[in-house]
């Protein structure tokens, strides 16, 4: 696209979301900035998790830590139980550790340049230029997974995805305008999810028709093109649920590794085949129930058996009560495994 024409693409898309933008607690209206730490904390919780799902996490997460300051101050383990079911708890450990460094070293304000920002705890490109776009208005290549689609499609890049990338990118440079690069990055993951979408794009509705590439061959809907995917590992593992009275053992599982640093069920080692009972916290008297638990990771399939047993009452260990097991921020592999053990039991 020559530089009039791909100027033309911005202004079309840029007068579209004035009229369309989806109104998102995290953001501003068109043509105004928005609070970098919300944005911050939007972008880093879309990363795993849908628009529907992040909004009332989103709301609950700011009326009780509105703000840097207040999240610098956080304990810890709040933080990590606030986020179950948002994704890797790695990103909750950086969020922390992002807001304390704000705090300390930058005097409470976020920094505003991509550079400075891909230098805090974790914050990678596409977040980096996300908050550079978004929060202050600097021009930056903003690429989601809905942009990809968008910018695979108006451009009918053929090669398939992850080749394509850094293609991709390239072409997204060349559309993303010096003003209002924040809006037009949003601008392009509202035309991602609300008209390109996955599965039957609504073309006619698109403001990018003419301009598109991809509608032109008749088959949008073919890009981007997959490479096929490897299959995920698939593991299996045991869940021990230990009763003591009314209460049942939680351990906190190493700060490194699957779940790190989270409140859960004890576990045994991940294997190829079932481990039965090898890993079990305590000596006793076992019983393996009938029924598994499964759940998918990003890199693995977990298949895991449900053991459970009592001790008496003076038995020591970190207990918390079954009845109030729901407020214990488990990751959701473990509230799955709870659920399935209490109404098995
Ligand atoms: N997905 C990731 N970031 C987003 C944003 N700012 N608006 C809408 N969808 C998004």
């Amino acid at each position: 696209m020559d530089a009039k024409r791909s100027s033309t693409v911005a202004d079309r898309l840029l007068g579209w979301y004035d009229v369309h933008a989806r109104a998102l607690p995290w953001r501003a209206p068109p043509g105004t900035p928005a609070d970098p730490y919300r944005v911050w904390l939007s972008e880093v919780m879309l990363q795993q998790t849908t628009v529907a799902a992040v909004a009332p996490r989103f709301a609950a997460w700011t009326a009780r830590w509105p703000d840097f300051s207040s999240l610098a101050a956080a304990d810890e383990a709040d933080v990590m139980a606030a986020w179950a079911g948002l994704g890797y708890y790695a990103r909750a450990r950086n969020l922390v550790a992002t807001a304390r460094v704000v705090a300390a070293d930058h005097g409470g304000r976020f920094p505003d340049t991509e550079a400075q920002l891909r230098a805090l705890p974790g914050l990678g490109a596409y977040t980096a230029a996300a908050v550079a776009a978004i929060a202050f208005g600097r021009r930056a290549v903003v690429v989601d997974a809905n942009v990809e689609r968008v910018v695979a499609r108006l451009f009918a890049i053929d090669t398939p995805l992850p080749a394509a990338r850094p293609m991709i990118r390239a072409a997204a440079d060349t559309i993303t305008p010096d003003e209002r690069a924040g809006d037009f990055a949003q601008a392009m993951m509202d035309l991602g999810s609300g008209l390109c979408t996955v599965r039957a794009p609504k073309c006619l509705l698109c403001p990018l028709r003419m301009d598109c590439a991809g509608f032109a061959t008749g088959a949008p809907e073919m890009f981007p093109v997959k490479a096929k995917k490897a299959a995920r590992k698939q593991r299996y593992g045991t869940i021990f649920w230990l009763e003591r009275g009314d209460d049942v053992l939680l351990v906190r599982r190493p700060d490194s590794g699957l779940l790190g640093g989270m409140r859960a069920l004890p576990t045994g080692p991940w294997e190829t085949q079932a481990p039965g009972l090898e890993g079990a916290p305590v000596q006793a008297d076992w019983r393996l129930l009938a029924t598994t638990v499964t759940h998918g990771f990003t890199h693995m399939d977990l298949e895991l058996a449900l053991a459970v047993a009592r001790v008496d009452a003076h038995h020591p260990g970190s207990w918390w009560p079954i009845a109030d097991l729901a407020s214990a921020g488990l990751p959701t592999l473990f509230a799955k495994a709870a659920a399935a053990i209490r109404s098995s039991s």
